[in-house]
């Protein structure tokens, strides 16, 4: 035999080798799957697997939001995911306060976004989520921060976001406003967080690499989640294939742009600079000696936290005023200074406006579910039991389409059912029954400001123009809109709409 014939008879070899590790990871995968996947065959598990549901529901929350209204509980089993779902506020503020400890988010929940999401503050239990807890809620409740994120605010809102709009109303043309407000709440929480300036609303709107990365990340991160099991995903990322291939690809640019964000901050110094990176390494003593991971899963959580929760709350709010004028007006009237700018303080005293934000979020809460893990067995208040390792999902979407919570006008948009305090002024309901920034010793530390933000847009957006829905999205004016597969909600094809000068 000479070299060639033997080195054809080694990689046929191999090949065969290679065949028969392919085959036998694969027969496992399926021994597993046939021991461990819950098969069920009740209705609830069969509309699931075969996506009947979306027969007669635009979106799986709709479709959850009737099946809680049904059950006499407010909680109902979807088997095959191995989840309880409740929309039942006695269970949320069980698992969220009473119980806190028996539902973190659990190692399920860590290995689904760990990913992307790292050890930053959205992905941890115990010490490590008490210590950022600590840190992040001394930044973000202080006032130098807060006086500097209002300012970043107003600036945003004065110099990009009103020229946009108003070249968009000269030239009569059609508007993506979720993605104008995107690009907005992107640039904002970029300066607010590291004190760094994408410039994604500049006129020529420009593409951001980091932007079109995060988002496929926290698109396919959340595809993970809603996978019948864990097997398949975590099959499809160890051979490298698929979803799991363009997240891999995604978490890559997001880690290098975040660490060239890192790099800017440290050579441009902390010391006078009133962003939350730059006090967070402060903090920490040395900043060159703080470890980049730990800094990366900061920037990475923070603009989770801060970009498309607000930028969706956003665009609902103003689909839903081309459809309610009256609305508009009434916000309009509310905000009336003249010509002078609104002030932090102004805007604080905005009563109805604040319920028309919160009459928004209740609707179309900009994180429609949130999930825990029980640790050990327990049982919910309404009497459902919980094994332990199981998921629960409280549903904030669903919650917010409750009659027993809301009334038997629960579809309608009505702010004032928020303006019950003296005066007709806001009194906000309890954060079980509208755990839309979450509640209990997690509750969300971004929403004093992500309210200011959002003040100071539509009060601004209103006082100068009026904005009309058009097209597909127009045309559902009367059902529900469609969202995509996400972290947070976002709606499919966007919000086309045309503005003009009041
Ligand atoms: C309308 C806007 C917002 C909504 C609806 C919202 C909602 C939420 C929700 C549901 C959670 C719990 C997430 C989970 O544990 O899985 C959360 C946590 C958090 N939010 Fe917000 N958020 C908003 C804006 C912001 C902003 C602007 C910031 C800060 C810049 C922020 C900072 C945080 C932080 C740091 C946490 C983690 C709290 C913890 O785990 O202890 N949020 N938010």
């Amino acid at each position: 035999m000479d070299a060639m014939e033997l080195s054809w008879g080694a990689r046929c070899a191999g090949l065969a080798f290679f065949g028969f590790t392919l085959c036998m990871a694969a027969l496992s995968v399926v021994l597993l799957l046939v021991r461990r996947w819950p098969w069920c065959s009740c209705h609830v598990c069969r509309a699931y697997l075969t996506r009947s549901w979306a027969r007669d529901f635009t979106n799986l929350g709709d479709w959850y939001a009737h099946l809680l209204r049904r059950s006499p509980t407010g909680t109902v089993h979807v088997h095959v995911l191995g989840c309880t779902v409740t929309a039942n506020p006695a269970n949320v503020e069980y698992m969220l306060k009473t119980r806190f400890d028996n539902f973190p988010k659990g190692k399920p929940f860590a290995s689904i976004l760990g990913d992307l999401l790292g050890n930053g503050i959205f992905n941890v239990d115990g010490t490590a989520w008490r210590h950022q807890r600590k840190m992040a809620s001394l930044e973000l409740g202080s006032v130098t921060v807060r006086s500097y994120a209002y300012k970043i605010i107003a600036q945003e809102v004065e110099t990009r976001l009103m020229p946009v709009l108003a070249d968009a109303a000269d030239r009569g043309m059609v508007l993506d406003l979720q993605d104008v407000f995107r690009r907005f709440a992107f640039d904002t929480i970029c300066k607010i967080s590291f004190g760094l300036d994408p410039g994604c609303l500049d006129r020529e709107m420009p593409v951001s690499e980091l932007a079109d990365a995060f988002d496929t990340a926290s698109r396919l991160s959340a595809m993970r989640g809603a996978a019948a099991s864990p097997l398949l995903w975590k099959m499809k990322r160890f051979l490298n294939i698929g979803s799991e291939r363009e997240l891999k690809k995604a978490i890559k640019l997001v880690d290098e742009l975040a660490a060239a964000m890192i790099r800017e901050r440290k050579k441009l110094g902390v010391s006078n600079s009133h962003d939350l990176l730059s006090r967070f390494m402060a903090s920490t003593g040395d900043t060159h000696a703080v470890d980049d991971k730990f800094l990366r899963d900061i920037v990475v959580s923070f603009l989770l936290a801060g970009r498309d929760t607000v930028s969706s709350a956003l665009t609902t709010l103003f689909m839903i005023l081309s459809k309610n004028p009256d609305v508009a007006a009434a916000m309009r009237a509310e905000a009336a200074v003249g010509d002078k700018p609104m002030t932090y303080e102004h805007l604080k005293g905005l009563h109805y406006t604040h319920a028309v934000l919160y009459e928004n979020m209740r609707l179309f809460p900009p994180v429609q579910f949130d999930s825990k893990f029980c640790a050990a067995a327990d049982v919910l208040p309404d009497g459902t039991y919980v094994a332990g390792d199981a998921r629960v999902m409280y549903h904030p979407y669903a919650m917010g389409r409750m009659p027993h919570i809301w009334g038997a006008d629960y579809d309608a948009f009505r702010p004032e059912r928020w303006l019950t305090g003296p005066g007709s002024s806001f009194v906000p309901a309890s954060l079980y029954k509208f755990p839309v920034f979450q509640a209990g010793l997690r509750v969300c530390l971004g929403k004093e400001l992500a309210v200011t933000e959002m003040k100071a847009v539509s009060v601004a957006v209103v006082r100068a123009f009026n904005v009309e829905v058009v097209g597909e999205n127009g045309r559902r004016a009367a059902g529900a809109p469609r969202f995509v597969q996400g972290l947070t909600a976002s709606i499919s094809g966007g919000l086309p709409v045309r503005v003009s000068r009041v």
